[in-house]
C-alpha cells in the first residue's frame, strides 16, 4: 500500500521519480506527487488519480534538481485529493516527506504539534511526520529524522528530503518495506525492487528500525539509536522485463500465461532425482518430523492456496491441520505452541496481518515456515525458515500466479513430509511425484487452448454482459465445487469480484442445500467445478439441482466427459485429464481467464481494480 522512491545523483530526477513510481503504481494508484530540490529551492507536484494525471501536469510545469522523493498513494487517513497526496511538508515548506504506512498516535501527535504552533493542511496521518522532524531539527535532517521516528508509533518507511540539505536523502522504516538501490555515482530509495531495476541490480533491504542516509557516493545505514550498521548488497537475479508486459495486453493476462513455467521451474528446482529439497530452509527434518499439528495463516488468494494445502496435507502427510486468515487468527488466542507448525503464505511478504499473526505464533513458541514470493520481505525475514515460490514478480493487483505457485510449494511440501513422516508407501509418493511432473505440461497445453486470440472464454464473458444488462445487473456468480477443488471456488469468486465488480460467492457444493440455493432461479450463472474426482456425482447432482431452478451453468469438467453433457449444463469448459490431486492447478486457470475476460468485457481497469493495492501493509 503506497510506494515510495527517492533519488540522489546528477542526473535529472524527475524522470527517473516517474519511472520508478510507475514500477510501483500496482501498491496504490489514486494519487501522485514529488518534491524535488535545486539549489535552495523546493518545490512540489501532486495529484489526485492515476499517475498519469500527474504526468500531464508534470509536463507543463516541470521540476528541475537531481534530489527528490516521490510517492504514489493508497488512501488510509483522508480522501484521494491534490492536498492529501504526498509528499508532505513542513511549516516552513523546507521538509518534504514520502511515506507508506499508518502512523497510530497521529492525532495525539497532532493536537501537540498544533498547540506548539505547527499549521496542517490535509487531513492524513503522515503530516506529522514533517512537522515532527522540523520540531527536531538543528542543522542535521538526519538527526531529526532519528528523534522523530523515536515518537511514532505504527508501521512506516519514509524518504525525507531538506532544501537546506540538498545532498542528502533519508529512509527510515518500521514495518514498511524499504530498499536501497545502489547506483555509480548516484543512489536510489524504494518501496519494492522494481522501483530500481532499469538502473542498478545492487540493493540493500532495509531491517525494522533502520535509517539510511544516502548522498550520491555514499550510504550510510544506522539503527534508531543512532548505532552504525554495515550491511551486504543484495544482487537481484531477475531482470525488469520480468516486470513488464511483454506484449500482453494486462499484466494479469501475462501472469497467468506464465504460469506452465513457472510451476514446470519450480519443479526443475526442487525435485533432482526423484528427491525434493528445499534448500533454504532452515527447519530441520528432525524438527519437522516432531511436529504434532500444522496451522496455516494467510490472507485473500494466499488463504485460498493455504486451505488447498490443508487437504493435501492432511490426506498424505497425515497431520492434523487449521488454516484461518491473519486477521482473524491475530486477535483470538490461538491454540498454537511449540509441537506447532505454523505456515504463512504471502505473495508480498508484506501483509501486515499475516506478519502480526507470524509474530504471534512465535510469541506462542511456534516454528514459522513462510512460503513467499518476494526475496528479503518481511514475512520471509522473520519465519524459521522460508521457501520461495520464485514465480517473478507479480505486478495486476489480482494474484494468479503467485496462487497456482503457492500450490506447487505445498504438493512438494505435502510429499516431503509424507516422505519423512513415513505416512505413505514411497512408490505411492514416487507416483504421485511423476504426476505432478505431467503437470506442467498439461497447463501449457490448456494455456494454448485457451489463448487470448481465440478464447472461449472471451465470448462466454460477453454473453454474461449481455445477460445482465437484459436482466438489469440482476444477475451474479455462485462458484461451485468439492474436496480440494472448494477453494478453487473460493478464488475463482474472489478473481471476479475484484476485477469485475460483480458479485460472486464461492461455496461448497454440498452446502448449497442449508441455504445458498434459495437465491437459485434464472439470474444466476453457475460455475460448477465438475472435474472427475471422488465426488464427481455429488457435484452432478448439484448441476442438476441448479439446471432444475433453472440456474445458468458453467461446468468445469475434465475433457473427454461425455456424461456432463447430459445435463443441459449452458457452457462448458474443459481441463486435461490429471489426477484429482493435482486438478487445481489446472481449474484454477479457466477461473482466473473468465474473471479476466468479465472484466475486460465491461472495460473495466483490469491490472488496477479500484479501491486495492497489491500490498497490504496496513491492517
Ligand atoms: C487477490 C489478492 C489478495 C492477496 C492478499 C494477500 O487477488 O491478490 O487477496 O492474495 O492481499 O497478499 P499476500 O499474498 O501478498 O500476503
Amino acid at each position: 500500500m503506497c510506494g515510495i522512491v527517492g533519488y540522489i545523483g546528477d542526473r535529472e530526477a524527475q524522470n527517473i521519480l516517474m519511472k520508478s513510481l510507475s514500477r510501483l503504481e500496482y501498491r496504490g494508484y489514486d494519487s501522485a506527487g514529488l518534491a524535488i530540490i535545486k539549489g535552495k529551492k523546493m518545490r512540489l507536484a501532486k495529484k489526485k488519480g492515476k499517475l498519469s494525471v500527474l504526468v500531464a501536469d508534470l509536463k507543463a510545469n516541470p521540476l528541475e534538481g537531481s534530489t527528490g522523493i516521490g510517492h504514489t498513494r493508497w488512501s488510509t487517513h483522508g480522501v484521494p485529493s491534490d492536498t492529501n497526496a504526498h509528499p508532505h511538508l513542513d511549516c516552513k515548506g523546507k521538509i518534504a516527506v514520502a511515506h507508506n504506512g499508518i502512523i497510530e498516535n497521529y492525532l495525539e501527535l497532532k493536537e501537540k504539534l498544533q498547540k506548539e504552533g505547527h499549521k496542517f493542511i490535509s487531513e492524513t496521518d503522515t503530516e506529522v511526520i514533517p512537522h515532527l522532524i522540523e520540531k527536531f531539527y538543528s542543522g542535521d535532517i538526519a538527526e531529526a529524522v532519528r528523534r522523530a521516528v523515536k515518537v511514532l508509533r505504527g508501521s512506516y518507511a519514509i524518504a525525507v528530503i531538506h532544501r537546506d540539505e540538498p545532498l542528502k536523502l533519508v529512509g527510515a522504516r518500521c514495518d514498511s518495506p524499504l530498499i536501497v538501490g545502489i547506483g555509480c555515482g548516484e543512489n536510489f530509495l524504494a518501496s519494492d525492487v522494481p522501483a530500481v531495476l532499469d538502473h542498478t541490480k545492487e540493493v540493500i533491504y532495509l531491517e525494522n528500525h533502520e535509517l539510511v542516509v544516502l548522498t550520491k557516493e555514499h550510504i550510510t545505514i544506522k539503527d534508531f539509536e543512532g548505532r552504525r550498521i554495515e550491511r551486504k548488497p543484495s544482487k537481484i537475479n531477475w531482470d525488469i522485463s520480468q516486470a513488464e508486459k511483454g506484449g500482453y495486453k494486462h499484466f494479469m493476462l501475462k501472469e497467468i500465461y506464465e504460469q506452465a513455467h513457472i510451476i514446470n521451474n519450480i519443479l526443475d528446482e526442487r525435485c533432482k532425482k526423484g528427491s525434493i529439497s528445499f534448500h533454504e530452509l532452515e527447519i530441520s527434518d528432525s524438527e519437522l518430523e516432531k511436529i504434532k499439528r500444522i496451522a496455516i495463516v494467510a490472507c485473500g488468494t494466499a488463504y485460498h492456496a493455504g486451505l488447498t494445502g490443508k487437504y493435501m496435507l492432511e490426506e498424505y502427510a497425515k497431520v492434523p491441520c487449521w488454516v484461518d486468515v491473519s486477521s482473524e487468527f491475530r486477535y483470538r488466542d490461538p491454540l498454537v505452541d511449540k509441537e506447532t507448525l505454523m505456515i504463512v503464505v504471502s505473495q508480498s511478504g508484506e501483509t501486515a496481518d499475516t506478519l502480526a499473526a507470524l509474530r504471534e505464533a512465535k510469541r506462542h513458541g511456534a516454528k514459522v515456515l513462510a512460503i513467499c514470493n518476494v526475496l528479503g520481505s518481511s514475512i520471509a525475514r522473520e519465519s524459521d525458515g522460508v521457501i520461495y515460490t520464485h514465480a517473478g514478480p507479480e505486478i495486476a493487483v489480482a494474484s494468479t500466479k503467485a496462487y497456482t505457485a503457492q500450490l506447487a510449494i505445498f504438493y512438494l511440501l505435502t510429499l516431503y513430509l509424507a516422505k519423512l513422516r513415513k505416512t505413505a508407501a514411497p512408490a505411492k509418493l514416487g507416483a504421485l511425484l511423476k504426476e505432478l511432473k505431467r503437470i506442467p505440461a498439461l497447463m501449457g497445453e490448456l494455456l494454448e487452448e485457451y489463448r487470448p486470440e481465440y478464447n472461449l472464454l472471451a465470448a462466454y464473458a460477453e454473453g454474461f454482459k449481455k445477460y445482465y444488462h437484459e436482466k438489469h445487473n440482476k444477475t451474479f456468480f455462485l462458484y461451485l465445487a468439492r474436496n480440494i477443488n472448494y477453494p478453487n471456488a473460493l478464488e475463482g469468486a474472489l478473481k471476479l469480484k475484484e476485477i469485475a465488480y460483480i458479485s460472486a460467492e464461492g461455496y461448497p457444493a454440498g452446502e448449497m442445500k442449508h441455504g445458498p440455493i434459495a437465491l437459485i432461479d434464472e439470474n444466476p450463472w453457475v460455475v460448477c467445478i465438475a472435474v472427475k474426482s471422488r465426488t464427481y456425482d455429488k457435484m452432478v447432482s448439484n448441476i442438476q439441482e441448479i439446471k432444475a431452478r433453472s440456474g445458468i451453468v458453467i461446468a468445469i469438467a475434465t475433457e473427454g466427459d461425455k456424461e456432463i453433457l447430459h445435463h443441459n449444463i449452458n457452457y462448458l469448459v474443459e481441463i486435461p485429464k490429471a489426477e484429482e490431486l493435482f486438478s487445481p492447478l489446472l481449474v484454477a486457470i479457466p477461473l482466473q481467464l473468465l474473471a479476466y475476460y468479465v472484466a475486460r468485457a465491461f472495460g473495466y481497469d483490469i491490472d488496477q481494480p479500484r479501491n486495492l493495492a497489491k500490498s497490504v501493509t496496513v491492517e
